[in-house]
């Protein structure tokens, strides 16, 4: 299983902005990706094409929708389809991100919803799950996750092509604080995730990605990446510089 190494640009970058961005990551890390790596950007819906653009000939690279919407077209100002994303050149769509769930308000249903209809459209989506701190410290963090898992995997066929799903796990705590969380809790909540999933899709379910995301820098992905259940990461603020996002995709 190849691992995946994804940025999440977030609300960040103009179309030019994510073009540069984009190419500099090309020309730092196209010649030396390793076969058994991928290279993931989630930019803002209005780059998706300039990215794509500057990624069409790099083998490896793919880009994706940071959200999605549940119809194919129709009366709904402000949302994208995933045949839009696919047209803007998206092959991926990320559903349940922690700032959908706890800055916009989606609860697990509508997780669901998008997580089953992107996939169904052809997306290849990364279901993000994670808890809070006070859930943490209240030692409900399986309970969580397993709620996040089952929800928003509820309509998801179970003969999915165990290739197109993956999810991140993002304690919430975690997310763009710097506060890294350390390897048994990540091992934990991963092996935790992936023995959901089994018992979920069954043993293909060991086929499915499940990635890391908070606070992943360039010092921390090579040991963050080599634990049990680790498959690849999902980064926020240090993938905004090609710099340093070629240094966690070769990390
Ligand atoms: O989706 C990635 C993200 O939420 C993690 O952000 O800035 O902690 O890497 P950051």
């Amino acid at each position: 299983m190849k691992k995946l190494m994804a940025a999440n640009w977030k609300m960040y970058k103009t179309w030019g902005e994510a073009e540069a961005t984009a190419g500099e990551l090309v020309g730092l890390v196209a010649d030396a990706l390793p076969a058994d790596r991928e290279v993931l950007v989630f930019p803002p819906f209005t780059a998706l094409k300039a990215v794509g653009d500057v990624f069409g000939p790099a083998a490896g690279f793919s880009v994706g929708g940071q959200d999605f919407y549940t119809e194919e077209e129709g009366a709904f100002t402000g949302e994208i389809s995933p045949n839009m994303l696919k047209d803007a050149g998206a092959s991926f769509g990320l559903t349940g991100h922690s700032e959908r769930r706890h800055v916009l308000g989606e609860d697990d249903a509508l997780v669901g919803r998008k997580t089953a209809y992107g996939l169904s459209q052809g997306l290849k989506v990364v279901l993000c799950i994670g808890e809070l701190i006070e859930e943490r410290r209240a030692g409900r963090v399986q309970e969580v996750l397993e709620r996040q898992l089952r929800a928003g995997l509820a309509d998801v066929p179970a003969d999915m092509d165990p290739e197109r799903l993956s999810v991140a796990y993002e304690p919430v705590w975690a997310i763009g604080t710097g506060e890294v969380a350390g390897p048994a809790e990540i091992v934990e909540a991963h092996a935790f995730t992936r023995k959901i999933l089994v018992s979920i899709f069954g043993e293909k379910a060991n086929e499915m990605r499940i990635l890391y995301g908070g606070s992943v820098k360039p010092g921390n992905c090579a040991e963050i990446i080599a634990l049990d259940n680790v498959d690849g990461v999902l980064v926020g603020g240090a993938s905004l510089q090609g710099e340093s996002f070629s240094r966690i995709v070769l990390a």
